[in-house]
């Protein structure tokens, strides 16, 4: 039978943090085995907000593949692409546009969150090229034939809005596209470091992938604790604080029953459950950064890496477009012979 295609990315504005490990990059280093799997960096879309900044998105897509790899992304049974080497994206894109009134596009819950969040770069009145990069993201998802679109929760609205052009299309030119589904990774979210639900790099809270033993010692220090405790033999509450939320994600069974019960007898001093934490933080992620080092050390492997992917993933969409163009009457030198 078949592998099913599974199809995934990331918009290339920063390096990924350990909120993007537990939340979906664990996952996709297991679904690579079971599904023919394809992971675009976004880098076209991170431009539909980021278009005055190109070096800031071009810097970030070498940074994100090489977290992808350190964390055992495998690129013998993962296709990594750059999204904009792949000019039939863009092509299907137009044809879709069609098949997508203005006003759904304004009404997506996704695209009006992200902008409620984006007065800054568009004020009142958003631009062409972001209002429609769900069409975009569409085009993303069918050129491949994905069906599985592994996805947090924030993106469902896309995936929606993407199954609703590939059904009008469908409807009109005959079943030429697959309807994808959204995959929810059973990955956790991770809070930041401040407490906040989530961990992001505008609000300073988070640990990367690539951080450094001094740096992740740095932050865990500055992370918040339980205010109510001043002096090192005040009783504490654990469960209010974000050092104990962590040591449950990075250290083992014993020292967390340890943290918790000597922080609530007040024997524990905060200074030194934090060391412990950073410690146990540095010591998981030892084998990404090591791996994460050699990437970095090594360019050329991960351009390599990144001319394979593309050159795959661009025969695989242009079998796609010869499709969509036969079904739309637009391949002209080929159905006269
Ligand atoms: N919208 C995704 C994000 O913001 C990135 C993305 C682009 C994507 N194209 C995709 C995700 C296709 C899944 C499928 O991270
Ligand atoms: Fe948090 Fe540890 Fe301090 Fe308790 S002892 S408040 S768990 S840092």
């Amino acid at each position: 039978m078949e592998k099913k295609i599974m199809l995934t990315g990331d918009r290339p504005t920063g390096k990924l943090h350990i909120g993007h490990y537990f939340g979906s990059l664990v996952n996709r280093v297991k679904l690579q085995d079971e599904f023919e799997s394809y992971i675009l960096v976004a880098d076209v879309q991170a431009l539909t907000d980021n278009f005055n900044n190109p070096e800031k998105v071009r810097k970030n897509v070498r940074e994100v593949v090489m977290d992808y790899l350190s964390v055992g992304i495998d690129p013998e049974k993962c296709t990594i692409y750059i999204q904009s080497m792949i000019p039939e994206v863009p092509e299907l894109t137009i044809y879709y546009s069609n098949f997508v009134t203005i006003a759904r596009l304004e009404r997506n819950p996704t695209v009006k969150t992200e902008l409620a969040a984006k007065r800054d770069v568009f004020g009142e009145s958003v631009t062409y090229g972001f209002l429609g990069y769900p069409v975009n993201q569409a085009a993303d998802i069918t050129a491949f034939d994905a069906t599985i679109v592994p996805v947090g929760e924030d993106q469902l609205p896309l995936i929606e809005q993407c199954r609703e052009i590939v059904r009008k299309f469908n409807s009109v030119y005959g079943e030429v596209l697959k309807e994808p589904e959204a995959y929810l990774s059973e990955g956790k979210r991770i809070k930041g470091l401040d407490g906040n639900e989530k961990m992001g790099k505008s609000l300073g809270n988070a640990i990367y992938l690539s951080d450094s033993p001094e740096e992740i010692y740095k932050k865990v220090m500055s992370a918040v604790t339980d205010p109510k405790r001043i002096k090192k033999d005040d009783k504490g509450n654990p469960d209010v604080c974000m050092v104990y939320y962590y040591h449950k994600l990075f250290s083992n069974k014993e020292e967390c029953n340890g943290v918790c019960s000597e922080c609530k007898a007040g024997t524990r001093g905060c200074v030194a459950c934090k060391k412990q934490l950073a410690e146990n933080i540095s010591e998981y992620l030892r084998p990404i950064r090591e791996k994460r080092k050699y990437y970095e050390e090594h360019p050329e492997v991960v351009d390599q890496i990144l001319i394979e992917g593309t050159n795959r993933a661009r025969k695989k969409a242009q079998e796609t477009m010869k499709r969509v163009k036969g079904a739309m009457k637009l391949d002209y030198f080929e159905s006269d012979k």
